[in-house]
């Protein structure tokens, strides 16, 4: 139990990032239990801009699951199938309820998942029943230039459609896919059983604000279910490049103790490249979520 005589006497700031997501949040020691008011004005706060960053924090595992905790039950990493294992369980990923980013190796095998480079913009588990709600990630280690996380609003590129397309994806669901990959496409060809995919409604409703936001992105969405191939990789283009608009973008260029948690199914993020001989690290976990809903 929180002892209510700890609880933070608190004025919390919020000061927009980017014209259509980010916010910085000040005020606020993570490491301290928050009232249900204070977590209130947060979850608010959330709501409205998507993409929170709390910055010179200095969070323990327990705090970072304490405070994932007042906004749903944390999530398990998702485990890849055996053939893909090795492109994603690190060998120091030891609790259930983090992954490791990381590029670090330690006697040539990397202690936790994503290696190096960029990635491409995608939805966290987009490929599962159940995509995660949200994500929670905290800078321990960064490289001196770039590993910047770029986040996109996406009901405003679900505004951003001409009527038309917006008509001709009502009630559509599309595929997703995962290969454990960054930056690289599925191959449709190969069979995909062997990957974990899901069908999603390309146009979801949001759980909490109850707005439509589109539901796609460049590295796992393969396919929209019912329509020609050529149709669907040309649909799918115009989906990408609408979603991708830098007008829609707030892209986070990290200070190690920056804490950082955002709305996964009103963004969609991508991370630009670092340099592979240097070391970046950032502790992750998630809140669970439910079936997607058109
Ligand atoms: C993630 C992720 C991007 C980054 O943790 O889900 O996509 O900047 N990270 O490492
Ligand atoms: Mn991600």
């Amino acid at each position: 139990m929180d002892d209510a005589s700890d609880i933070q006497k608190l004025e919390i700031r919020i000061q927009p990032l980017a014209p259509h997501c980010g916010a910085m949040i000040s005020g606020v020691d993570l490491t301290r239990p928050l009232s249900p008011e204070q977590v209130k004005i947060i979850q608010q706060a959330w709501d409205d801009h998507l993409v929170l960053v709390f910055r010179g924090q200095q969070v323990s595992e327990d705090d970072q699951l304490r405070f994932a905790s007042y906004f749903g039950e944390p999530g398990n990493r998702k485990i890849a199938p055996d053939h893909l294992r090795n492109r994603s369980e690190g060998i120091l990923q030891n609790n259930p309820k983090f992954m490791l980013v990381t590029n670090i190796k330690v006697d040539g095998r990397p202690i936790g998942a994503f290696g190096d480079g960029d990635m491409w913009f995608h939805i966290d588990s987009g490929y599962s029943s159940r995509p995660y709600k949200y994500t929670f990630l905290y800078g321990l280690k960064l490289p001196k230039t770039g590993g910047n996380t770029m986040f996109s609003n996406t009901y405003k590129a679900y505004e951003a459609l001409p009527a038309e397309l917006k008509h001709k994806l009502e009630g559509r669901k599309a595929l997703h896919i995962h290969e454990y990959k960054r930056n690289e496409r599925v191959e449709l060809a190969e069979d995909i059983s062997k990957a974990p995919h899901w069908y999603h409604p390309v146009v979801i409703c949001h759980p909490n604000t109850g707005k439509k936001a589109l539901f796609v992105d460049r590295l796992m969405t393969r396919a929209i279910a019912g329509m020609e191939p050529e149709e669907s990789e040309a649909v799918l283009d115009q989906l990408y490049e609408i979603g991708e608009r830098r007008e829609f973008i707030y892209e986070h260029e990290w200070q190690l103790g920056d804490f950082v948690m955002w709305d996964n199914l009103a963004t969609i993020h991508a991370r630009t490249w670092f340099p592979p001989e240097e070391e970046r690290l950032l502790r992750r976990c998630t809140i669970e979520g439910e079936e997607v809903l058109g």
